[in-house]
């Protein structure tokens, strides 16, 4: 069956617009469904009933990409043959043009899988030309990861868990000794014990609460300090949080409380450091589906209130949320520190 240019219907629960990272459309002719992804530069990926069948790195743009796509799938439709993209998987990292980050070395730590927010920092980054350490929490954790930080051709991958004493010394040590500097740091790392944040903030042990601001505030200062004596030329920290820290967010609970803690740390820590040119950001993206978020009850009603009432009618991904951290990082973004920068189609600024 002919598939036609107006049988194309964009995916609306990514991000859409010319600054979107990545755009998704679908067709569906006969019994296929032909599914085809393009990012701004130029890269695509054509798929049919969820086999990736054509590709394209060459293209000078999304638009350039998205028709040789389409041509690719009406050959398809009309029963022609295509060249076989290579075997394996589509390629993760992003190919960019501009190595805006070349000579850059980043680490970053909070990987867990390939939905992580930190992953999606760390694919622009090293789409950039950013050199990356990453970490993995633990043995079970580490088959998640190490795949992923091949991808990234990662020369630094050690285990990180904020609760082993020593750990974290151990990895800026690494740095310290195989690269003799830094130039950014990406903290993407939460924790709350279940039972402590799925009950009322006056409800909270002070165990729960001590657990819950060890690991996803203190760890950043901690890190701060550690990096700061590797940062000699000037560097970027990042840390992430979240809209539930200004506002009650229902089911956010202690992790609210723990965020606006983080958040208050980034204009210390940017005031601290600042004199030395190292800056600091806490990255607030909207709702993402990972597996932090699977902790937090009814999320799925948090998704859907994000979408409908963010300016931008849209959710965010992790690919938005790593192109700009990507750029935070770069020496152009060098007066931008202390804030909190939302990533979240603007949800923050209506009632
Ligand atoms: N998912 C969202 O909707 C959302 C929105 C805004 C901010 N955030 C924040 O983004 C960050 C990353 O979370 P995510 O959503 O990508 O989920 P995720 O589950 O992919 O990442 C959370 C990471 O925290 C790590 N972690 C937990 N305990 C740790 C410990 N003791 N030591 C070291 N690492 C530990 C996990 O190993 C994991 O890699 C968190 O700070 C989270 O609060 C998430």
């Amino acid at each position: 069956m002919p598939l036609r240019n107006a049988d194309w219907e964009p995916n609306r629960e990514i991000p859409v617009g010319k600054g979107a990272t990545l755009q998704q459309f679908f067709a569906v002719s006969g019994k296929d469904r032909f599914e085809i992804s393009v990012a701004p530069w130029g890269e695509g990926q054509l798929k049919v009933n969820g086999e990736e069948i054509a590709r394209t790195a060459e293209a000078k743009d999304r638009s350039q990409a998205f028709a040789t796509l389409k041509q690719a799938a009406q050959r398809y439709a009309r029963g022609e043959s295509l060249d076989q993209p290579k075997k394996g998987r589509a390629r993760l990292i992003p190919a960019v043009k501009a190595k805006l980050l070349e000579g850059k070395k980043g680490l970053v730590v909070g990987i867990a899988n390939d939905k992580s927010i930190a992953w999606g920092c760390a694919a622009a980054f090293r789409a950039f030309g950013a050199e990356l350490a990453v970490t993995y929490l633990n043995d079970k954790a580490r088959k998640h990861v190490e795949p992923l930080a091949h991808a990234l051709e990662a020369p630094i991958v050690m285990p990180l868990d904020a609760q082993v004493p020593g750990q974290m010394e151990a990895v800026f040590e690494r740095i310290g000794k195989e690269w003799g500097s830094l130039d950014f740091v990406v903290h993407s790392i939460a924790f709350a014990p279940k039972e402590t944040l799925q009950g009322r903030v006056i409800d909270v042990p002070l165990d729960g609460f001590l657990t819950t601001m060890h690991v996803s505030c203190w760890t950043f200062l901690r890190m701060a300090k550690l990096a700061e004596p590797l940062m000699k030329k000037g560097g970027t920290l990042f840390t992430m949080t979240y809209y539930g820290s200004r506002a009650v967010v229902r089911n956010y609970n202690v992790m609210g409380v723990a965020k606006a803690a983080l958040e208050s740390a980034v204009r210390y820590a940017s005031a601290e450091l600042g004199p030395k040119g190292i800056r600091v950001h806490a990255i607030s993206p909207g709702p993402l589906a990972t597996r932090a978020a699977s902790g937090i009850p009814e999320f799925d009603k948090l998704l859907e209130k994000a979408k409908a009432k963010a300016p931008a009618r849209s959710l965010v991904s992790i690919e938005d949320v790593g192109a700009a951290t990507a750029f935070l990082a770069h020496d152009v973004a060098r007066l931008i520190t202390g804030d909190t920068i939302y990533i979240d189609g603007g949800y923050h600024v209506v009632d």
